[in-house]
C-alpha cells in the first residue's frame, strides 16, 4: 500500500520539481546525494521528479542512440531507491510538450547577457568545446526555469553546482510578472546536502573518469571495483603504519554508515598495521553490497515486467499533463497570445 502523507490537510501542498538528464545508471555519488533528499521530500510535498532529456539533448544530440533506455534505467534506479511513483509524478520532459513552449515565451525576455555570463556556460564551452557553443545549450537555463515554473513549484532541491541556475530562474520569473503580472512564484531552492563522496580513485566521482559504482552493478563487478581503491599511499606493506583520515576506503565506511565500534577498531587496526587493506576494502565491499542488495531486488524486478516502467511514465505524463495545460494558459493570457 503507498504510504500516506503525514497529514491531510486542506491545503494542497507546495510543489517540489527536480529532474535528472538521463545518463544510463545511477552511482553511489546519486544513492547517497540527491536521492534520499528526493525521497525524504515526498512526505510534505507534491514531487515532480522529470527525466530531462531536452536537456540531455543540449549535449548529446549527436548521441542520441540509446537515450530512451538510459532514462528507463535511471527511473528504476529512482523508484528502486524509494521514489513512489504512486506519490510523485515520474515523467519524460519531451512528452510534455509545454515545457518548449514556456521555454520558448521565456526566451524572448531573457538578456543573452544573462546566459553567457553562467559559470555552467563558460565551463563547458571551455571544456568541451564548440560542440555545446549551440542556441539550445545556451538556453539551458531558459529550458530548467519553463521545467520548473510550468508547475508552480516553490522548491527545487539542487546541488551547489546548479545553484547559479536557480539564481537565474528568480530573475527570470520576476523580469516575466514584472512584464506580465503575478503569474509564477519565484521558485527557492534546496540545497542538497550531498556527502563528498570521492571516486575510487580519490578524483571527483564522475561517470566519465570512470571512478565510480553503479548502484545497478554486479556484485562481482563492486567487490573487484573496491580491492583496487586506492588507500593512504604511506600503506605499501601490510607493517607499515596508516592514516585512516588519509583514506578514501575509510570515508566510505563512514559515508556507509559503518557502527561506530567498528570504525574505530577500523582505525587503530590501521595505524598499528593490525589490520590490511585486503581485508578492510573486503569489509566495505560487504557492507556496500548489503546496502544494495534490496535496491537490486526491487529494480530488477521493476524490470522484470514488461513495459512498467513505460506504464508508470505514462501515468506520471498525464498527472503532468493536467497541471502543464492550465499553467501554460494562465501564461498566455497574461502575455496575450491565449
Ligand atoms: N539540469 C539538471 C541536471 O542536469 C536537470 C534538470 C532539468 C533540473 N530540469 C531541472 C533540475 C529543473 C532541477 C530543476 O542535474
Ligand atoms: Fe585505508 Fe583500511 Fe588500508 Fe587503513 S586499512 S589504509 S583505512 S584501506
Amino acid at each position: 500500500m503507498p504510504a500516506q502523507p503525514k497529514e491531510s490537510s486542506l491545503l494542497p501542498r507546495e510543489r517540489v520539481f527536480s529532474g535528472m538528464r538521463p545518463t544510463g545508471r545511477l552511482h553511489l555519488g546519486h544513492l547517497l546525494g540527491a536521492l534520499p533528499n528526493w525521497v525524504k521530500l515526498q512526505d510534505d510535498y507534491d514531487c515532480f521528479y522529470c527525466v530531462a532529456d531536452l536537456h540531455a539533448l543540449t549535449t548529446r544530440y549527436d548521441s542520441v542512440a540509446g537515450m530512451k533506455s538510459d532514462g528507463i534505467e535511471m527511473v528504476a534506479d529512482w523508484i528502486a531507491a524509494g521514489i513512489d511513483p504512486a506519490r510523485s509524478v515520474i515523467f519524460r520532459q519531451s512528452e510534455v510538450k509545454e515545457h518548449s513552449e514556456l521555454a520558448l515565451l521565456l526566451g524572448m525576455l531573457v538578456p543573452v547577457s544573462w546566459l553567457t555570463r553562467t559559470p555552467s556556460y563558460k565551463e563547458m564551452v571551455t571544456e568541451l568545446g564548440e560542440r555545446v557553443a549551440t542556441f539550445g545549450f545556451l538556453g539551458y537555463p531558459v529550458l530548467q526555469t519553463a521545467d520548473i515554473i510550468l508547475y508552480k513549484a516553490g522548491r527545487v532541491p539542487v546541488g551547489e553546482d546548479q545553484l547559479s541556475h536557480l539564481e537565474l530562474a528568480r530573475e527570470i520569473v520576476r523580469r516575466f510578472n514584472g512584464l506580465y503580472g503575478p503569474v509564477f512564484p519565484e521558485p527557492k531552492a534546496l540545497l542538497t546536502q550531498t556527502p563528498r563522496l570521492l571516486g575510487l580513485d580519490g578524483r571527483k566521482m564522475s561517470k566519465s573518469y570512470g571512478n565510480t559504482i553503479d548502484i545497478a552493478e554486479d556484485p562481482e563487478s563492486i567487490r573487484k571495483k573496491i580491492s583496487s581503491m586506492f588507500t593512504d599511499p604511506a600503506r605499501q606493506r601490510l607493517k607499515d603504519p596508516g592514516h585512516p583520515d588519509k583514506c578514501n576506503v575509510f570515508s566510505y565506511h563512514q559515508f556507509f554508515d559503518a557502527p561506530e565500534a567498528e570504525l574505530d577498531e577500523i582505525d587503530s587496526g590501521c595505524r598499528t598495521a593490525t589490520i590490511g587493506c585486503t581485508e578492510c576494502k573486503g569489509r566495505l565491499a560487504d557492507r556496500i553490497l548489503a546496502r544494495l542488495g534490496p535496491i537490486r531486488e526491487k529494480r530488477e524486478a521493476l524490470l522484470l515486467e514488461p513495459g512498467r516502467i513505460e506504464a508508470i511514465l505514462e501515468d506520471g505524463r498525464q498527472r503532468a499533463q493536467v497541471v502543464a495545460t492550465e499553467v501554460l494558459d494562465e501564461a498566455c493570457k497574461a502575455i496575450g497570445i491565449e
